[in-house]
């Protein structure tokens, strides 16, 4: 039931997103690919190490890139491992600051939580700092739920998200407010 191979890109999208394609990647076969995530993550969040990214991918059997296509420069991306059987870590991600505010981010998290589901996951996992702010409001709007928070060694707080996937993947509504 779980693993099987990323499956090749497809164009998905009109609208906003016309242009853009999607595909499921495995990083370590796609070094051209995971090349520009890692440079847009040096340009998004601060220094990025492929090296260290490499090393942390060789140490999981299953992980997952998705990355969205302009042409063939990456505009946004989610790159992510099995942490355990049936429980995905999505781990890395961003959005080309030319893209920003096109719905990318939200339709790479659908695509993704689509594709673990059909593969046999039952958790996504993720974590975030305060400043990624739209990060954190996105991954609220998906159906995430914060479990937690783990003190990093700079002092800066990092948020522990997890998400239950089912067959609809839209997030509970919320309940009416007292
Ligand atoms: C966070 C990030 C991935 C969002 O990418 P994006 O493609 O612009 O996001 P989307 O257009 O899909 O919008 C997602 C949500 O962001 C918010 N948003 C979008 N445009 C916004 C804007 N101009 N101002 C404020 N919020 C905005 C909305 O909440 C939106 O939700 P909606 O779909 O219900 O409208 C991107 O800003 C980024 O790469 N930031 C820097 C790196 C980063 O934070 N990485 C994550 C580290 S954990």
């Amino acid at each position: 039931m779980l693993y099987s191979p990323p499956c090749a890109g497809f164009p998905v999208d009109k609208g906003k997103l016309a242009g853009v394609e999607f595909a499921f990647l495995d990083p370590l076969q796609a070094r051209q690919e995971l090349l520009q995530c890692v440079q847009l993550c040096r340009q998004r969040m601060g220094p990025t190490r492929l090296s260290k990214v490499i090393k942390t991918l060789q140490l999981h059997r299953y992980r997952l890139l998705l990355v969205a296509r302009e042409q063939e420069t990456v505009v946004g991306f989610k790159l992510g491992f099995a942490e355990r059987p049936k429980i995905f870590h999505s781990w890395l991600g961003a959005v080309a600051e030319a893209w920003e505010g096109r719905g990318v981010a939200r339709r790479l998290m659908e695509l993704q939580h689509q594709h673990l589901f059909e593969q046999g996951f039952t958790r996504v996992r993720t974590g975030t700092r305060n400043r990624f702010r739209r990060m954190l409001i996105l991954n609220l709007k998906c159906g995430f739920d914060l479990v937690g928070i783990k003190q990093r060694s700079n002092g800066e707080a990092h948020l522990q998200l997890e998400k239950r996937l089912t067959r609809n993947l839209e997030p509970a509504p919320e309940s009416p407010s007292p």
